[in-house]
């Protein structure tokens, strides 16, 4: 059983959990390596997937990641991600969720109904500070961006390391549209377009931003970033452009990191 005031203890294991369309999933991630300690813990997300419904899912991980032996104790702090913008504890953006969560106090909701602090980040943002930390981003001074390529496009912006939450790349309008209605890992299965198809609108996609920003990597993240052999290979751009290193895992991390960040128990 971990001791009351493991909390307060610098670098001790947190619960990240991320909240994604089909699924909720958590660990306990060891801060110091950016890996889980135990098993990942999945729950199917309810459909429809409302702000009450989708706490009580996020409960139920919780509580089952608890009777893990390296779980934290129970009143510490829980980092959360969320598909949308996430401002001040609140939602501000629902492109791909359930339009009922515009403007919910998520942290509140969720610090009330698990009975311990909650913070929420987007779960681009979440990535991209696992991979500043931990993965193809470690290290790399000036600007790196994080695209993840799934339902929607998400984006993070790192820079030396820290990130500037909600850049809201994916819905940049390229060409008259909404730039993750056409260029998502989901709008080339539902356009059933080839990786050469595909791959002209991600260079349309990653020159458009490079020109935009210059940074000095682009880190390409989501479920396709273990394809990435079929797809970056085609892509011209000055900026070296690589795939995540913690794959399904990222936004797990980055939640844990991001809650042990404002509660000071990593640097
Ligand atoms: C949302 C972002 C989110 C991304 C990936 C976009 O539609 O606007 O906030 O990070 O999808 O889930």
């Amino acid at each position: 059983m971990a001791k009351k005031d493991d909390k307060t203890v610098k670098n001790a294991p947190l619960i990240g959990i991320d909240i994604g369309g089909t699924g909720i999933k958590g660990g306990v991630v060891d801060l110091k390596k950016g890996k889980l300690l135990g098993d990942r813990v999945r729950i199917p997300t309810p459909q429809p997937a409302t702000p009450a419904a989708v706490a009580e899912v996020v409960a139920q991980v919780v509580q089952e990641l608890s009777t893990q032996p390296h779980a934290p104790a129970p009143d510490s702090p829980v980092g959360v991600t969320f598909p949308g913008i996430i401002q001040h504890g609140m939602v501000l953006s629902a492109a791909n969720v359930d339009k009922s969560w515009l403007n919910t106090d998520i942290d509140g909701m969720l610090t009330a109904r698990l009975g311990r602090p909650v913070e929420v980040i987007n779960d681009a943002d979440a990535a991209g500070l696992a991979e500043a930390r931990f993965g193809a981003g470690e290290n790399v001074k000036g600007t790196v961006l994080v695209i993840t390529l799934g339902t929607g496009i998400g984006s993070a912006f790192i820079f030396n390391g820290k990130l500037v939450p909600n850049a809201e790349l994916g819905h940049l309008e390229i060409d008259g549209f909404d730039a993750e209605t056409k260029a998502s890992a989901v709008a080339r299965e539902r356009d059933g377009l080839s990786w050469e198809e595909y791959s002209v609108l991600l260079q349309r996609y990653f020159s458009h931003v490079e020109f935009l920003f210059s940074p000095e990597l682009f880190i390409v993240g989501g479920g396709i970033s273990k394809r990435s052999d079929e797809y970056l290979p085609r892509l011209k751009l000055r900026t070296p452009i690589v795939p995540a290193v913690l794959k399904n895992d990222a936004g797990i991390v980055g939640a844990a990191v991001e809650i042990a960040l404002k509660h000071k128990l990593v640097k």
